[in-house]
């Protein structure tokens, strides 16, 4: 019988009081060849003309189907994933009927054997329990040959703005007794080891590194990192010794025009079912 982990039960609850933040804070964040990081997993599907079944692996609110959708109109079957109900909610008031939302969980899909051509994923590979039972269930459902495509978090903000955070974050975390929420597997952090994962039943392995530019004033900044799992999980009152302390440490940092210049250091796999 199939009980949630620790961290699986924090994210149901956040997804619950906050869906729709990864969409938020990523969906307008350039990198020097895409739009954005989900415009970059599109782009992996456009040479083809052929009609694809397309799976997004732990949907969220859907933006990167609705985005699939729009670029390649009545080609792909879409089907999203998600274990997150208020997420797929979401996600079904903006997509078409025929988009097929599932919640479940990744590790145990309900998807037929051998019925997808590719599955897609954007920042959520990395969160999930038990990884090598998702790259199972991945090339179960992928036809032989098929693909996956996934864009995974590399590191947390870039540059100074991100050296200092994590210092700040550090202290006030020890300061308010934080407890550690172990999510993902350590393999997950490197490329040896997303290597490791996916030789198991996969070939052509490809690693690249995708930097979104970032540079948003210190209200925007707060706004978005409020938003991440880690801040979320602070009390009230430490929230706002961070917001304190982060604002008055990354202050010499800031430019003539207020703002701060970072972005996100994201990866993108690709690999094919053996
Ligand atoms: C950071 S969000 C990314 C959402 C979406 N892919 C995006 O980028 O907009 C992570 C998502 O993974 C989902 N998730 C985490 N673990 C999962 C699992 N084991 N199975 C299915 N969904 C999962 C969460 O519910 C959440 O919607």
């Amino acid at each position: 019988m199939y009980s949630p982990s620790p961290a699986e039960r924090f994210f149901e609850d956040f997804h619950q009081r906050r869906p729709g933040t990864t969409s938020a804070a990523f969906a307008h964040l350039r990198s020097d060849r895409h739009e954005s990081s989900y415009a970059a997993l599109a782009a992996t599907l456009l040479p083809s003309s052929s009609p694809l079944t397309v799976l997004d692996l732990a949907c969220g609110n859907g933006y990167l189907l609705k985005l699939l959708d729009e670029l390649c109109p009545g080609r792909l079957h879409l089907i999203g994933v998600d274990m997150s109900q208020t997420e797929l909610d979401v996600a079904r008031s903006k997509l078409p009927n025929d988009v097929r939302l599932l919640k479940e969980r990744a590790q145990a899909l309900s998807i037929t054997t051998a019925s997808v051509d590719v599955v897609v994923s954007h920042l959520a590979l990395m969160l999930m329990d038990d990884i090598e039972r998702v790259l199972g269930e991945i090339h179960r459902v992928l036809r032989k040959e098929g693909t996956v495509v996934a864009i995974v978090g590399r590191g947390f903000l870039l540059g100074p703005v991100g050296e200092t955070y994590s210092q700040v974050f550090r202290e006030v975390a020890a300061q308010d007794a934080l407890a550690h929420l172990p999510m993902g597997d350590p393999r997950m952090r490197t490329e040896t080891g997303w290597l490791e994962l996916f030789n198991k039943d996969f070939e052509a392995v490809t690693f690249e590194d995708i930097d979104v530019s970032w540079q948003p004033d210190f209200a925007e900044l707060w706004q978005s990192l409020s938003e991440t799992y880690d801040i979320d999980r602070l009390t009230p009152a430490a929230r706002v010794q961070l917001k304190e302390r982060l604002s008055t440490s990354i202050s010499t940092l800031e430019q003539p025009d207020g703002t701060y210049v970072t972005g996100w250091g994201l990866r993108m796999i690709q690999a094919r079912a053996r």
